[in-house]
């Protein structure tokens, strides 16, 4: 197997804890653990826990507490994974082979891409189209899904758009699901970090053929944790499980106890609610950002995430004004080449406002410099 390299995760494995300004997160400022267990129970439950091997599919609690956020799901219906990396790794190795024919949204988070086509499938894309809002063509989606189709992957909300798919282009996509017998993964991590503060519905319940992959890294401020899920069929689930043991064979003793804290009805809530006061607290500054710069950069407002993604109108590709100001400033952002278009750039606003400011100012004169 020749590997495809995963590049913007190699560029942020790299340098997210080197630079000055790492404005290549599209979570939100991390959770510290003593804010997650402010309770002593909960404190004395964590350091009484002995480091051997947990459960490995995730604690039967774990599992009932994820499965209770999908209508009609229950334990079986859930594996737990290391981050939702792992869960989209193990779905991609399960179903991607030489001969099969994957259908993706792009842009996209390019894990999948990378994977599927490493483990030798082939990959037809369905794009979001900007002049529509970063809406999908559903009718490249439809052109593209043949009766070879084997798996059709979505990101919803999406990244790097921000993006939110409507009812009705979810209904279209199980369709298209549908009329192949492909199976859906949707990758749902960010739902729940919505600026609206409305949950973007799940498509769980939707289509018999269907995997969620999630888990607490974005709407929950917890990447740190490493924890993930799947959400699929129970037949489905069980041989994911017996994948698993092949890559991480369970998730940590302690992540599992502060994943089960974090999930607590009362907890999810509170973590939602401090991830859209940060969303909404620090969109004006990059929103203002983006307008300041007037007619340099275009952006249609992000929904969800703590990503905006926009269109710059200068002549040099991304991934040199990336790395130059990574070089020249210590301002790390992410380059519309790694999701396959040009002049285009993510910029994560999810950190402390100053801390934002900062870097975006280092940027403004970075780009002032190239002008
Ligand atoms: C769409 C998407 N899926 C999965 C991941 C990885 O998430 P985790 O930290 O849960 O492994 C990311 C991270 O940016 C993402 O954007």
């Amino acid at each position: 197997m020749k590997l495809e390299e995963f590049a913007m995760e190699r560029m942020q494995s790299t340098w997210e804890n080197v630079v000055r300004y790492n404005l290549s997160e599209s979570g939100v400022h991390p959770v510290a653990i003593g804010d997650l267990i402010p309770d002593r129970e909960d404190r004395e439950a964590l350091l009484r826990i002995e480091l051997g091997y947990g459960q490995s599919n995730g604690t039967p609690d774990l599992r009932r507490a994820i499965a209770s956020m999908y209508e009609g799901a229950a334990e079986e219906n859930v594996l737990v994974t290391t981050g939702t990396s792992e869960a989209n790794f193990l779905v991609s190795w399960m179903i991607a082979g030489p001969g099969s024919e994957v259908v993706m949204m792009l842009p996209n988070y390019m894990q999948l891409w990378g994977l599927v086509r490493s483990f030798g499938a082939e990959v037809k894309p369905f794009h979001l189209i900007e002049e529509r809002g970063w809406a999908p063509d559903l009718d490249e989606l439809d052109r593209a899904v043949s009766e070879k189709t084997e798996l059709i992957a979505v990101c919803n909300p999406n990244n790097p758009t921000g993006a939110i798919l409507t009812e009705e282009e979810m209904d279209r996509i199980v369709q298209a699901a549908r009329r192949a017998g492909a199976w859906l993964l949707v990758d749902e991590v960010y739902r729940g970090a919505e600026r609206s503060g409305d949950l973007t519905p799940s498509f769980w319940g939707r289509y018999d053929k269907l995997i969620v992959t999630s888990g607490l890294s974005k709407a929950y401020g917890l990447p740190g944790l490493r924890i993930g899920w799947i959400v699929s069929t129970a037949e489905l689930v069980a041989r994911a499980w017996s994948y698993h043991d092949y890559t991480t064979i369970g998730p940590s003793m302690a992540s599992d106890l502060l994943a089960r804290v974090a999930l607590r009805p009362e907890n999810r809530q509170k973590l939602f609610e401090r991830t859209r006061v940060i969303l909404n607290s620090n969109y004006p500054i990059i929103r203002e950002w983006v307008d300041r710069h007037d007619g340099l950069f275009s952006m249609i407002d992000s929904q969800a995430g703590a990503i905006v993604y926009m269109r710059y109108d200068l002549d040099v590709n991304s991934l040199e004004l990336v790395e130059s100001l990574r070089r020249d400033r210590s301002v790390l952002i992410v380059a519309g080449e790694h999701f396959l278009m040009g002049n285009y750039l993510r910029i994560g606003y999810g950190s402390d406002p100053d801390y934002l400011r900062a870097g975006l100012d280092l940027t403004s004169d970075f780009i002032s410099k190239l002008q």
